[in-house]
């Protein structure tokens, strides 16, 4: 029997851009895409490893346009838009993945610690979004899925150094930008959501992992810490027509460690 509710997930024909795309959760959410059926542009400023993920793509048997995008840069967002569509000639989907950590606290914050991670965590969602926004708007239609965090936008958690408030900072504002960018954008036919995920095992905590889950897991319902997959299978959610009604949300994939409606 053919499941008609498996053909809501299926991102055949469409084309998927994703930012952070070469490590961790882009690349995971990447490869998930691209096993759905979509057409993958890999945005990172590490071009050498996003070209690696395009050919895991390719080995799969999907396309994949990997490029050197500065998400801090709105010259290479505009330039992001313009090769997307000159490969694949429509962008269905933007994943903002691009991410950096900080781990300095917060009496200790200089102007330009605040504006470099600013920069890349919340301007740089910012500068993608409006870079797609004109295109999906055209064709009132779209899926843009940010990516916030469980613990840093809602506890009064540090990082694992005892520092990192800009950090958290940038991913509470990065979920309200989402509401209000959900706001503006639903007249389009276009959905903005944001998964928050808990700690997740991935470059970002290369030195740190151990540490992370001697702090974290007791604390976490399901005993473990994030895999990138967990949230690449949640962004999948987003992104499909399953989630066609799914507005303005953020949602936490955090193995249960904060429970709050
Ligand atoms: N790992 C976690 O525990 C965790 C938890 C919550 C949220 N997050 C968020 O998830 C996202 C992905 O993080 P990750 O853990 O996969 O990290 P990661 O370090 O493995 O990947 C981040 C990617 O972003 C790219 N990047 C950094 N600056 C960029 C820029 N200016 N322009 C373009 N690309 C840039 C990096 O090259 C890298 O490929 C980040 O936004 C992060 O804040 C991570």
């Amino acid at each position: 029997m053919e499941r008609e509710v498996f053909k809501l997930f299926d991102l055949s024909g469409k084309t998927a851009v994703v930012t952070g795309a070469a490590s961790g959760i882009g690349r995971a959410t990447s490869l998930r895409l691209a096993e759905f059926g979509a057409n993958v542009v890999l945005a990172d400023i590490n071009i050498n490893d996003a070209e690696r993920v395009a050919e895991e793509i390719r080995n799969m048997g999907g396309e994949a346009l990997p490029l050197k995008v500065d998400v801090t840069r709105v010259e290479d967002t505009k330039r992001m838009v313009e090769n997307a569509l000159n490969k694949f000639n429509k962008v269905d989907i933007l994943v903002n993945c691009a991410g950096i950590l900080s781990m300095k606290s917060a009496t200790d914050l200089r102007e330009g610690d605040i504006d470099k991670l600013m920069a890349v965590n919340f301007k740089g969602t910012i500068f993608c979004c409006q870079a797609f926004i004109p295109h999906m708007r055209e064709r009132k239609s779209g899926k843009i899925v940010n990516i916030g965090s469980s613990l840093s936008s809602r506890a009064s958690v540090c990082n694992l150094t005892g520092g990192g408030a800009d950090y958290n900072a940038s991913k509470a504002a990065v979920q309200s930008f989402t509401r209000s960018l959900a706001w503006e954008l639903s007249a389009y036919g276009i959905n903005v959501n944001a998964v928050a995920p808990g700690v997740t095992v991935t470059p970002m905590h290369k030195d740190t992992i151990e540490v992370a889950k001697s702090i974290f897991v007791p604390s976490i319902p399901l005993g473990r810490l994030a895999e990138p997959e967990d949230i690449a299978n949640v962004v999948l959610f987003l992104v499909s027509d399953a989630a066609s009604y799914v507005q303005g949300q953020t949602i936490h994939v955090n193995g249960g460690q904060i429970m709050v409606d």
